[in-house]
């Protein structure tokens, strides 16, 4: 990101996340609907629960069509794996919880306990962190620690240190949407940051985008279209990787892969048995990362 301004791929991914829970049939694979309150006017103008004639037409577009059904499975299933991964965490006792690339992430709404403890740190560019802290209730926003970071110029664990990240008990990382934004060598700077903060234990779920080869042309063209979009959004695609080059990088900063799910395992953990449009690219890939 290179702009001074807020990112329009948070507000997307955002309403994306919405439009999943007004579109597709319920359970939803992950209920975001609070974060409607930070969307920009405009956007919310546009996200209205579609009459059942509308809905049903959508539907039948979207199966012949995947596109978007694709788009927004992605973000939403990104954010399911994220969530599972942090509930277990938590469990297991972890109380440090780093959302990286925050956009309109919503962990503090949802689970204000945690926010009001301190465990939770936002870490984004300094201009879309600004932008949602000014839509964020002034209590949330007191209590969640905020470290404005450009992963391609600053150095996070310095940052993560300053905002009082310890160093000797284990965190949780979410880090979603961002990888396929950066320079290869910020995706490795920032796992070998991490690495140096990270406890035994520690944790990083996150996905990335697989490159052209190897996927067929469906995919293709669906990722050439998103790629020309974010370009006219001064946002460009920069980094695509196998699942072989992710662990590369992650084990730079001494992270090993713990599970990881490509878009198969994805569709059939939470897509199998729906009956609405909800779907997947092939190029969408899930991974969670230890520190042994
Ligand atoms: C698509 S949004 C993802 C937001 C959120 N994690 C989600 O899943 O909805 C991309 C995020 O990456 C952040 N980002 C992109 N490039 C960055 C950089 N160089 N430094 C810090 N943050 C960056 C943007 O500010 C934005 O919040």
């Amino acid at each position: 990101m290179e702009s001074q301004r807020p990112s329009r791929t948070a507000e997307g991914a955002a309403a994306l996340r919405v439009w999943h829970t007004l579109l597709d049939d319920p359970p939803h694979v992950f209920d975001d609907s609070i974060v409607r309150s930070m969307l920009s006017g405009p956007t919310r103008l546009m996200l209205h629960a579609p009459p059942s004639m509308v809905r049903h037409a959508i539907r039948a577009r979207e199966t012949v069509q995947p596109e978007l059904a694709a788009l927004r499975g992605q973000v939403v299933l990104r954010s399911r794996f994220a969530e599972d991964a942090l509930d277990a965490a938590l469990a297991a006792g972890c109380h440090q919880v780093v959302i990286l690339a925050a956009g309109l992430d919503t962990t503090a709404q949802r689970r204000p306990e945690l926010a009001r403890a301190g465990a939770i740190l936002e870490v984004d560019h300094p201009a879309t962190q600004a932008w949602k802290r000014e839509r964020l209730p002034a209590d949330l926003s007191a209590a969640v620690r905020y470290v404005a970071v450009d992963f391609e110029r600053d150095v996070l664990d310095e940052r993560l240190a300053e905002a009082g990240l310890r160093s000797d008990a284990p965190m949780f990382v979410n880090w979603l949407g961002c990888t396929y934004y950066l320079e290869p060598e910020a995706v490795t700077a920032t796992f070998e940051a991490l690495g140096r903060m990270a406890a035994p234990g520690s944790e990083i779920v996150l996905d990335h985008w697989l490159p052209e080869p190897g996927l067929n042309w469906r995919p293709r063209l669906l990722l050439a279209g998103v790629r020309f979009a974010l370009a006219l959004q001064q946002e460009p695609l920069r980094c695509l990787m196998t699942a072989g080059e992710l662990a590369e990088h992650a084990a730079a900063g001494g992270w090993q892969v713990a599970e990881e799910l490509d878009a198969k395992a994805q569709r059939e953990r939470w897509l199998a048995g729906r009956n609405d449009s909800l779907a997947l690219p092939d190029f969408a890939h899930l991974t969670r990362l230890v520190r042994a």
